[in-house]
């Protein structure tokens, strides 16, 4: 049995984590550390999870030493998921991401090197933000860090800053690197959730600039099975490592509204578009090969599928997402200093 630590265990990937940990490990103890921001909340967490004698909530925030040293130093594993994570978000208003992403970050590293004798594996959550539009196709480990916004770029000194602690002192660091993740529970804030329940109410699918810019769409589940595998693969294979999660696809943003608007049975008129995301990533496609090599680990979901369960999910909860509404868009400052809402 072991006793892992999830921070973020209230948002949109953790909580799917902390789900899956329920299932596939029950006999482990899981606290979860998680300041309730915007975005976390503990709805996320079926009762079933919250009500089990093996799960423990603090509410509490990242940043701050002490309760972040109590909590690592009674874990076997750590997995930092708490960030700010909206990237639209941190162009207008980023100072958060910079304390959250950075310092937090700093503040469980630091907990990790004090708690060395209990703590057997950190995994820390960093992004394919990390490395801007790609160079090459499909996108490795190697690719340069070209991050190209303020989230990416906080994103990227927490990633150097854990790696920097696995060389100087030998924690047991592994960095993983999803490319962008959809499926349920997720913000309505982030792109596929916004058109589904943009699809589901009537409203229109805005689409920034042409929509042409690609991402590598990762389904949460096949996430959290990828993350387990880097909690239990033999340490010295992937200890110090960065490891990407893609599918070694990419689909352009307007053709994943079709595909959307496809599934949901409305008017191709839906789909809108408003100017450009400033700082916006032209193309991502992640290379599977280094994911398959050390962690024995493939995605297994298609996009088709992953978006027909997403579908699904937002059309039966509603009242997890009505409220959230106000939030889809986003308040961006362009390079002219106007205020558009992206
Ligand atoms: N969503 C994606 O597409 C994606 C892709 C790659 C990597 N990631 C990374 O995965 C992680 C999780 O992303 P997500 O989409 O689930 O994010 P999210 O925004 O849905 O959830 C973040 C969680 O962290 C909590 N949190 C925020 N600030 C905190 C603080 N200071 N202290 C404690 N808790 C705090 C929030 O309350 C929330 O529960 C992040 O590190 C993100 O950078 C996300």
């Amino acid at each position: 049995m072991k006793t892992v630590l999830v921070t973020g265990g209230a948002g949109f990937i953790g909580s799917n984590f902390v789900r899956y940990l329920h299932h596939e490990r029950p006999d482990y103890r899981v606290i979860v550390l998680d300041a309730l921001t915007y975005a976390g909340n503990l709805d996320n967490l079926p009762p079933a999870v919250r009500e089990s004698k093996q799960f423990e909530f603090w509410h509490g925030n990242v940043t701050n030493g002490e309760i972040v040293n109590t909590l690592v130093a009674r874990s076997d594993v750590v997995v930092h998921f708490a960030a700010e994570s909206h990237v639209a978000r941190s162009i207008f208003d980023n100072r958060i991401f910079f304390e959250t992403d950075v310092v937090g970050t700093h503040v469980v590293a630091n907990a990790v090197l004090k708690a060395a004798d209990k703590v057997e594996r950190f995994i820390h959550i960093s992004t394919s933000e990390v490395y801007g539009t790609a160079l090459e196709s499909p996108m490795t480990e190697e690719h340069p860090l070209n991050p190209t916004t303020p989230y990416a770029a906080a994103k990227t000194g927490a990633d150097r800053l854990v790696y920097s602690y696995w060389q100087t002192y030998g924690i047991p660091a592994v960095i993983i690197r999803p490319f962008n993740q959809y499926g349920p529970h997720q913000h309505l804030e982030k792109v596929v959730p916004r058109f589904i329940t943009s699809g589901l109410c009537g409203s229109p699918l805005t689409v920034h600039g042409d929509g042409a810019s690609s991402r590598d769409w990762g389904f949460v589940g096949d996430t959290c099975e990828a993350i387990d595998k880097a909690i239990h693969v033999p340490l010295e294979r992937v200890v110090g490592q960065a490891i990407n999660l893609g599918t070694g696809r990419d689909v352009a943003v307007r053709d994943l509204a079709t595909m959307l608007i496809n599934r949901l049975g409305v008017s191709p008129s839906c789909i809108q578009r408003v100017s450009d995301r400033p700082g916006q990533v032209d193309r991502h496609i992640g290379s599977t090969q280094k994911a398959k090599a050390l962690l024995d680990w493939e995605p297994t979901t298609s996009l088709e599928d992953g978006l027909d369960i997403t579908i699904d999910w937002y059309s039966r909860n509603r009242d997890w997402w009505r409220t959230q509404q106000w939030m889809k868009l986003v308040p961006v400052r362009t390079r002219e200093g106007c205020i558009e809402y992206h």
